[in-house]
């Protein structure tokens, strides 16, 4: 980066205006009040409202953090995306879409329904998702399955904070009807890989990595990660090979935003992720990961003020697609 700076080759090379312009369009999201935080655990419902945290990591390592860019939070279903990734890097991505779609489902993220192919539709939604998890290297035992993950988890961040919420962890193992139901209709019909174990250790997993913590920090350079090809831009590691990391990306842009994600695609233009705790991770493909913290809201799911910054971002910088 030093030796970048010094022959003015930065990817963003006029940095201090750059950051400077996401400022005001923080302070901008800032005064927004919109939304309600989940309740469907005490763990998100307890949640201070008012945190607001913005980082940003360019994949040549340049960081910008604004606000509460420190505080952790689960990263809930910003996980399924990592875990996709991840699962399409180890396994490859032929045998995963064996068992799951690539197409806008058009349904609630947590919808007891299957594709044309007695598929999950994608694996950006809850049944997608629980088939993922059953695919995390089952021939490990449970506790190294989720060392596993976490460790690249700690590698897509370069080293920075990863934690574990074992209250989350435990408040979603307790109220967990849907995603049991879900699965059990899944079993039913056949749509679980070889070597699946029993659902409830596959649904602790999958509850386990919602319960993962990371701060907007941290979640910035795994975002950043993405932006760069699967390659970390703090530490040059090889995370998520290329192909399973332009495949995540398409995902996330069709479907990443819940039931808002082919307007959010129109209005933005971006690959992202969104999670119930108020997380949202962007990526500008070749530029960098922006990571998004504030727990209200809107009635689609995502968070109020990720959604405006996005779209103010848009209005600044022609970082659309298209
Ligand atoms: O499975 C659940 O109900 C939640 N823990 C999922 C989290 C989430 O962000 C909703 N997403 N698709």
């Amino acid at each position: 980066l030093l030796s970048q700076t010094l022959r003015n080759r930065l990817i963003i090379p006029n940095w201090t205006e750059f950051c400077g312009q996401m400022t005001t369009i923080y302070n901008e999201c800032a005064t927004i009040s919109d939304g309600k935080v989940a309740t469907y655990i005490p763990q998100l419902a307890r949640v201070n409202p008012n945190i607001w945290g913005m980082s940003i990591c360019t994949i040549d390592g340049q960081r910008f953090s604004l606000g509460d860019s420190n505080t952790p939070f689960c990263v809930q279903s910003v996980s399924k995306a990592f875990n996709y990734a991840i699962v399409s890097s180890d396994v490859g991505s032929d045998k995963v879409h064996q068992y799951v779609g690539h197409e806008p489902s058009g349904r609630l993220f947590n919808e007891i329904c299957l594709d044309g192919n007695g598929k999950p539709h994608n694996p950006m939604i809850n049944a997608g998702a629980i088939i993922m998890t059953s695919l995390i290297r089952n021939d490990l035992d449970m506790a190294d399955r989720f060392e596993f993950v976490l460790n690249e988890y700690k590698k897509m961040a370069g080293g920075e904070f990863i934690g574990f919420n074992n209250a989350t962890f435990v408040s979603e193992r307790a109220t967990a009807d849907r995603n049991y139901a879900l699965s059990y209709y899944m079993k039913e019909n056949k749509c679980f890989p070889p070597g699946t174990r029993a659902l409830r250790d596959e649904l602790d997993l999958y509850f386990q990595l919602c319960s993962v913590e990371t701060t907007c920090e941290s979640a910035a350079v795994m975002a950043a990660t993405l932006a760069n090809g699967g390659v970390c831009p703090l530490t040059d590691e090889v995370c998520i090979n290329s192909q399973p990391c332009r495949d995540v990306l398409s995902l996330m842009y069709s479907c990443g935003m819940y039931d808002f994600s082919g307007k959010f695609a129109f209005q933005v233009g971006l690959p992202a992720k969104s999670g119930v705790s108020g997380v949202m991770i962007v990526v500008v493909p070749n530029l960098m990961g922006i990571a998004l913290f504030s727990p209200p809201l809107d009635k689609m799911g995502n968070s109020c003020k990720g959604v405006a910054f996005c779209k103010k971002l848009i209005e600044k910088f022609n970082f659309h697609n298209y």
